[in-house]
């Protein structure tokens, strides 16, 4: 995953930060889905690598997501932000989080643990 976050980040738009992301998806089918950021001129529209991944498998129809590895440009380890965790929240409250640094160390998280109060929507039927 972490060669393939790498692979991925290569793929990024980021003409204004110069800040790459990657992020590879794996679901439980064991599908790989992969994402790069992509910015805009318009900065707010940015969409983050994390996010790019997760609507490829939703649109691909694969909702049972199992891990996500994020591969920054930063010497230090890349976290995903708040935005990104509470997508990821949507569709995989039980998501592992892996992030790489740039000397290939990974560290394993839980999204419960980096995102512990998620927002959710309980509208009644
Ligand atoms: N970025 C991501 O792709 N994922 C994150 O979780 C944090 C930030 C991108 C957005 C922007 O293109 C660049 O990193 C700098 O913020």
């Amino acid at each position: 995953m972490i060669e393939i976050a790498h692979q991925a980040r290569e793929k990024a738009y980021c003409p204004y930060s110069h800040f790459a992301v990657g992020a590879v998806l794996v679901s439980r089918a064991g599908h790989i889905y992969t994402g790069a950021n992509v910015e805009n001129a318009s900065y707010g529209l940015t969409v983050c690598a994390e996010r790019a991944a997760i609507i490829k498998a939703v649109n691909a129809g694969d909702l049972e997501l199992e891990a996500i590895c994020l591969a920054g440009s930063d010497k230090g380890y890349t976290y995903p932000c708040g935005a990104c965790l509470q997508v990821m929240a949507e569709f995989a409250p039980h998501l592992k989080v892996i992030v790489t640094d740039s000397s290939g160390n990974y560290r394993e998280h839980q999204l419960k643990d980096l995102l512990p109060f998620q927002f959710q929507l309980d509208l009644e039927e």
